[in-house]
């Protein structure tokens, strides 16, 4: 894992959206692999701002998000497929038929995750994946658990992860509870993994993550064992790591 430190949530956001548009410059038609909440929104906003410039050009890319809450259409404002169009995909020119999320809507959760699975295995799975990380170490929504999973499937999300996603919705009560995400196996087959991560409440996740045992009880300590792992964490996130 290379830790790359940034001072604060800008400076995060500027550091993987650096990442993110050299992959692209490098490979127009490469697959990026996204993730949605608070943390990537400052570099989506920076890649908007860098394409607005001229400087990246999304028109051959292809996306594939990491996950979907479970019974929401496409159109619903907290699903995610919403978000990423708000967020990213409605300000740059990348072709919406080339852009991928769990679908949500499909209440059949075997055949919602057999064909995400199927459609990202025959894509090639991502060049560059991009991640956040939850307060208690989970990466899309795999939660701390006895075992790592593999492909795309159904969760219950745990309380931890109701209450923090809580916050975008009206009412705790609405937050679904079961999302489809692409497993932790499928995430390693991305050639390139950045997690960003932001806030003191992300310290302990992210010291797990680096200097804690590989265990599925800390879903991103897994990232240790990629060969291509990149950690864009700011001062906060940072704070329990005097070491890095
Ligand atoms: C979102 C996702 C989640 C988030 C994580 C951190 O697609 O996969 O794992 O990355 O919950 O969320 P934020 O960034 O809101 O703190």
């Amino acid at each position: 894992m290379k830790i790359i430190h940034a001072k604060d949530y800008a400076d995060m956001s500027r550091k993987a959206a650096n990442i993110i548009s050299a992959q692209v410059i490098l490979k127009p038609d490469c697959i990026l692999g996204l993730a949605t909440g608070s943390t990537p929104i400052g570099a989506y906003q920076q890649l908007i701002k860098w394409y607005e410039k001229g400087d990246v050009d999304f028109a051959q890319v292809s996306t594939y998000n990491l996950d979907e809450y479970r019974g929401l259409s496409h159109d619903d404002p907290q699903s995610y497929h919403f978000f990423m169009r708000d967020n990213f995909f409605n300000h740059i020119n990348i072709d919406l038929s080339r852009t991928h999320v769990p679908d949500g809507s499909n209440t059949d959760a075997a055949a919602a995750c057999a064909e995400y699975d199927r459609m990202v295995a025959a894509a090639g799975y991502p060049d560059l994946q991009l991640l956040g990380i939850g307060n208690n170490g989970h990466i899309g929504f795999n939660e701390p658990d006895d075992h790592f999973s593999a492909g795309t499937h159904c969760v219950d999300l745990t309380e931890s992860t109701i209450e923090a996603n809580s916050r975008l919705f009206d009412n705790i009560d609405d937050v679904p509870r079961q999302a489809y995400t692409m497993g932790v196996q499928t995430i390693m087959y991305a050639r390139m993994i950045v997690i960003a991560a932001s806030g003191e409440k992300k310290a302990q996740a992210v010291r797990d993550m680096c200097f804690g045992p590989v265990t599925p009880s800390c879903p991103a300590s897994i990232l240790q064992l990629h060969t291509n792992c990149v950690v864009v964490a700011d001062e906060a996130a940072l704070s329990l790591c005097p070491e890095a």
